[in-house]
């Protein structure tokens, strides 16, 4: 299976998902963000990298562009990894069941940003992430995937963070390889 992988900053994930490709293949890295340090390390490996600021771009039209780039490559699967830019109805309606995103967070704890201050100060025991999918609904799409981190006294938001980052790191590959061999099947 063909996948994009739709980021805005660091790009962690995404590379994670690059270097433990299992069954489907990275074709693209996209971003809403031309400067995203992540796209320069996917040019640096050779991916194919498409980027449009949305700053001046009524959203309709940017999500046009954005699918001519992932027909001109084939995509057939959207995998969201630190994508900040909440994509419109009927562009998820389009990828439906085709779409991912990791969340910093155990679903349906903590949609949305700020996840682990707000972990945190709920005094959980344990924080984490998911891999979900993607629908109009921001972070509510059926979960695939989870994985779990102690929170540990004396955490702040940085240190668990970290450690949530390090779960991400395997579970995302892990989570979009299993899904891709169970849609294709
Ligand atoms: C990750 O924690 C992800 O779960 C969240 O934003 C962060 C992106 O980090 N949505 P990176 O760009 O993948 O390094």
């Amino acid at each position: 299976r063909r996948v994009a992988v739709l980021i805005s900053g660091r790009g962690s994930n995404m590379r994670a998902l690059v270097e433990q490709a299992d069954g489907y293949d990275v074709v693209l890295v996209a971003s809403n963000k031309p400067q995203a340090a992540g796209l320069a390390w996917a040019e640096g490996r050779g991916l194919a990298t498409w980027a449009l600021d949305t700053r001046g771009v009524a959203k309709p039209e940017w999500e046009a562009f954005l699918d001519e780039a992932l027909a001109d490559h084939g995509v057939g699967m959207i995998a969201l990894a630190g994508f900040m830019r909440l994509l419109s109805g009927d562009f998820t309606r389009r990828w439906a069941g085709r779409i991912v995103n990791i969340h910093p967070s155990l679903l349906p704890k903590y949609r949305g940003l700020d996840t682990h201050n707000r972990a945190i100060e709920a005094g959980d025991a344990a924080g984490g992430c998911s891999v979900h999918l993607v629908t109009e609904e921001l972070d509510a799409g059926d979960v695939i995937a989870q994985a779990e981190v102690p929170i540990l006294p004396g955490d702040d938001a940085d240190a668990l963070a970290s450690r949530v980052l390090a779960a991400e790191h395997q579970l995302y590959p892990r989570a979009l390889s299993a899904f891709v061999k169970a849609s294709i099947a």
